[in-house]
C-alpha cells in the first residue's frame, strides 16, 4: 500500500519563501540606532572620543556638551571639514581652548577618530 503522497512545495513556493526570508533578514539588519551601523574604524574612534573627550564634548547626535562652551562634535563639520582635524589630532589640539587638555593620537587613532566624526554627518 502506498501512503497518501505528501504535498511537496513547488519550486516557486520555495523561491517565494526564500525571498521572504531574505527580505526579513535585510529588515532585521537595519540599524535600530546609529551606533549599530558604525564600521569597526568608526567604533574605535567612538571609544577614543568617549574616553578622552566626552567629559566636555557631546560625542553623539543628540546630547548637549557636558561643558557648555565645548562644541558638540556633530557641529564641527559645519565649521570646517573634519579631515582638517587630522593634523591637530596628531600634533596636539591646543588651539583656542586652554581648559582643554592636550591630546596626541597616533596615525591609526587619528583616522579612526576622523572616521567617527564623519559618521556624525550621516
Ligand atoms: C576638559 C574639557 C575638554 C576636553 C576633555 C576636551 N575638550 Fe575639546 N574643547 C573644550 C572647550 C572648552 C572647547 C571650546 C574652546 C573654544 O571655543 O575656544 C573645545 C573645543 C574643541 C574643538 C573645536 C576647536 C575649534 O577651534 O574649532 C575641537 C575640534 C575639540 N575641542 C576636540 C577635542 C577632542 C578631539 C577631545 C578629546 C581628544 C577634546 N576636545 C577634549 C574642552 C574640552
Amino acid at each position: 500500500m502506498y501512503g497518501t503522497p505528501r504535498p511537496r512545495m513547488s519550486l516557486a513556493g520555495v523561491v517565494a519563501v526564500a525571498a521572504i526570508a531574505v527580505a526579513m533578514l535585510a529588515l532585521a539588519r537595519l540599524p535600530a540606532n546609529s551606533a549599530e551601523a558604525l564600521s569597526p574604524a568608526e567604533q574605535r574612534g567612538l571609544v577614543l572620543l568617549r574616553t578622552h573627550c566626552a567629559s566636555c564634548h557631546a560625542i553623539d547626535k543628540v546630547s548637549e556638551s557636558p561643558l557648555k562652551i565645548a562644541p558638540a562634535f556633530r557641529m564641527l563639520h559645519l565649521r570646517y571639514p573634519v579631515e582638517d582635524l587630522q593634523e591637530p589630532l596628531a600634533e596636539g589640539i591646543i588651539t583656542g581652548h586652554p581648559t582643554m587638555p592636550e591630546f596626541r593620537f597616533d596615525p591609526g587613532q587619528v583616522s579612526d577618530v576622523i572616521a567617527y566624526l564623519k559618521s556624525l554627518e550621516r
